[in-house]
C-alpha cells in the first residue's frame, strides 16, 4: 500500500514556484559600498588586487556616489589615503583631512539621500600602519588611542557623516566614541561598530588600496579576534551594545557565518557583515581565468551572508549587484 511520500521538490518545479517560496531575498537596500579617496591625486587610480575598485579622487568619489544612488543603493562608507602620514595619524582628525573634506562635498551632492558613513580608524593615516598610537613598549596604547578616536569622530561628525564606524577594535572605543559625540551635540550621528573583527588574513587587497605595511611585518592579533574563537566574539557585541553602539558588525562574512548567526539570534539592532577585499578578489581572480561563473558566485554568496542573518553587508560587489537587479 503506497504512503504519501513527502516530496519538497514540488516546491522546486518552475522558477515562478522558486521565487514564491525563496526564504531570502537579496535587495540592494541591504548593500553598503566601501569607497577609497585619496588626497593629491588627479585621476582615480585603480588598485590590482582589487579589480574594478579605484582610490578616488575628490571629483570621482563625487561622480561614483552620485551614480550608486541613481541606481538605489542608500550607503556607502569612507576609507581614506592621506598624502602624508605620521605617528598619530592625525589625517585622521584633521578637520582638513581627506576623508572629512570628501565627507563635506559629499553632503553637499546627495545630502540625506544616502546613508554616508565614515571608517573610523587610524592605521590609513598612521606611519606604523597600525591602528592606534604605539607605546614605547611597542604595543598598541588602548587608552591613548581613544582619544585619538573621539577626535576622529569629532571631526566625521562635524564633516557630515551620518554614521561613524570604529573598525580599530580598541576596548571601549564605542562608549568613548559615544561620549565625545553627545558631549559636542552629536546624539543623531550612529555608531556602526565593527565588533566582531578577526584577524583575517583576508584583508591583504585592503591593504593595498589604502597603501597599508604593518610595521616590521606586524600583525594586528593584540587587538583584532583570534579566529579559531566565537564564545569571545558575544562578548564583544553586548561590550559594544552596553556602551552604545547602533549596529554591530561582523568582519570578515564567509568564513564567520556562524558568527553572524549567533549575533542575529543573539540581539534586536541591526547586524552588518563586511564581505572583505580578500573575499571579492577570490571571486574575480577565479572568475578571470574562467573557473568560475562571476555573477552566480557572487549571488550566492551575498545571499548567504543575509541568509545566515546579517541585515547590512558591506561589499565591493554593490554596484555590480546594483546594476545586476535593475
Ligand atoms: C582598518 C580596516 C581594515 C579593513 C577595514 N577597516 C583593515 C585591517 O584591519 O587591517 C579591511 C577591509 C577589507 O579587507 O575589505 N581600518
Amino acid at each position: 500500500m503506497a504512503f504519501p511520500v513527502s516530496r519538497p521538490r514540488r516546491l522546486r518545479t518552475t522558477h515562478a514556484m522558486r521565487e514564491l517560496v525563496a526564504e531570502t531575498r537579496l535587495h540592494v537596500s541591504d548593500l553598503v559600498a566601501p569607497l577609497f579617496v585619496r588626497e593629491g591625486i588627479t585621476s582615480p587610480q585603480p588598485i590590482v588586487s582589487l579589480p574594478g575598485v579605484v582610490q578616488h579622487t575628490r571629483e570621482s568619489l563625487v561622480a561614483e556616489v552620485v551614480a550608486l544612488r541613481d541606481l538605489g543603493v542608500r550607503a556607502v562608507i569612507l576609507f581614506g589615503i592621506p598624502l602624508a602620514k605620521d605617528e598619530v595619524g592625525s589625517g585622521a582628525y584633521d578637520p582638513n583631512g581627506i576623508v572629512q573634506v570628501a565627507l563635506r562635498d559629499l553632503r553637499a551632492a546627495v545630502g540625506d539621500d544616502m546613508v554616508i558613513m565614515a571608517d573610523l580608524c587610524v592605521d590609513e593615516y598612521t606611519s606604523h600602519g597600525h591602528c592606534g598610537i604605539v607605546g614605547a613598549d611597542g604595543d598598541v596604547d588602548n587608552d591613548a588611542t581613544l582619544a585619538i578616536y573621539c577626535k576622529a569622530a569629532l571631526a566625521q561628525a562635524e564633516a557630515g557623516a551620518h554614521v561613524v564606524a570604529p573598525s580599530g577594535m580598541m576596548d571601549g572605543q564605542v562608549g568613548a566614541i559615544r561620549a565625545a559625540l553627545d558631549g559636542a551635540g552629536f546624539q543623531n550621528v550612529a555608531i556602526m561598530a565593527y565588533s566582531a573583527k578577526y584577524a583575517s588574513a583576508l584583508y591583504g587587497p585592503f591593504r593595498d588600496a589604502v597603501d597599508v605595511q604593518i610595521a616590521g611585518g606586524g600583525h594586528r592579533k593584540g587587538y583584532q579576534q583570534d579566529w579559531r574563537n566565537t564564545r569571545e566574539s558575544m562578548r564583544e557585541v553586548f561590550e559594544d551594545l552596553e556602551q552604545g553602539a547602533d549596529i554591530v558588525m561582523i568582519k570578515p562574512a564567509l568564513s564567520y557565518l556562524d558568527v553572524i548567526s549567533h549575533v542575529r539570534e543573539a540581539v534586536d539592532v541591526p547586524v552588518a557583515a563586511y564581505h572583505v577585499s580578500g573575499e571579492y578578489s577570490m571571486i574575480k581572480a577565479a572568475a578571470e581565468r574562467g573557473w568560475i561563473d562571476h555573477d552566480a558566485v557572487a549571488l550566492e554568496q551575498l545571499t548567504a551572508i543575509k541568509r545566515a542573518g546579517a541585515d547590512i553587508i558591506l561589499t565591493y560587489l554593490t554596484r555590480w549587484f546594483a546594476e545586476y537587479s535593475s
